[in-house]
């Protein structure tokens, strides 16, 4: 869904910041659709490893750079990119407003998130799963952060949401610039 709602924008030529990329889904869909290249952080060393595999495969190896590390922490370090992506990343950070607030500031066209959406259910089955890795002695947490403050966050880095689809659990948006950010073909 969420490549489905960035393809309408220029993807030809732009550069991608797909922040928790994980295995570098996104990454590959976008270099495929003409992006010209992709920075991929992630937290996860094993993660990273695969994406490389997958990226030298695929044949895209060069056109991806692969950051390891909390996006939070290293933020700095990275460049502004045309597509800033977080596919089920927000879920697994605690500090909401640090992770979209940053990936957000670097996103000069567009700005895609899937997140857990805002419904009593969706909380019940995160706390489930937090106390199922509680008492399974895991360190992971998921956080079931407030839509409207991720809006709020997004909106103050001067982006407005343009998209929206859902699923039971997840909520798609894209959100992009007043200016020059808009999909192609659209009248706003
Ligand atoms: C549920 S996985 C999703 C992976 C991928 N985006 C996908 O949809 O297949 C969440 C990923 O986000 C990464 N992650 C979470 N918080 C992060 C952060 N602050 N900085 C970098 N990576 C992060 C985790 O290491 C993990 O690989």
């Amino acid at each position: 869904m969420l490549l489905d709602m960035i393809r309408p924008y220029r993807v030809g030529g732009s550069t991608v910041l797909d922040v928790g990329g994980g295995i570098g889904v996104i990454d590959s869909e976008l270099l495929r659709a003409g992006a010209g290249h992709a920075v991929l952080v992630d937290a996860s060393a094993a993660y990273l490893d695969v994406a490389r595999q997958e990226a030298r495969q695929a044949n895209l190896l060069e056109r991806i750079e692969f950051v390891h590390g909390d996006f939070v922490r290293r933020a700095t370090e990275i460049d502004a990119a045309d597509i800033v992506t977080l596919d089920r990343v927000v879920c697994c950070y605690p500090d909401a407003d640090a992770l979209v607030g940053s990936s957000a500031a670097r996103a000069r066209r567009v700005h895609g998130l899937v997140l857990p959406r805002d419904r009593w259910l969706v909380r019940v089955a995160i706390r489930i799963l937090n106390l199922g890795s509680q008492i399974r002695r895991r360190a992971y947490r998921a956080y079931a952060h407030t839509n409207s403050r991720i809006d709020q966050l997004v909106a103050a880095e001067g982006l407005r949401p343009r998209s929206e689809r859902a699923t039971f659990f997840w909520r798609v948006v894209v959100y992009d610039r007043a200016t020059g950010g808009g999909a192609e073909g659209s009248t706003a």
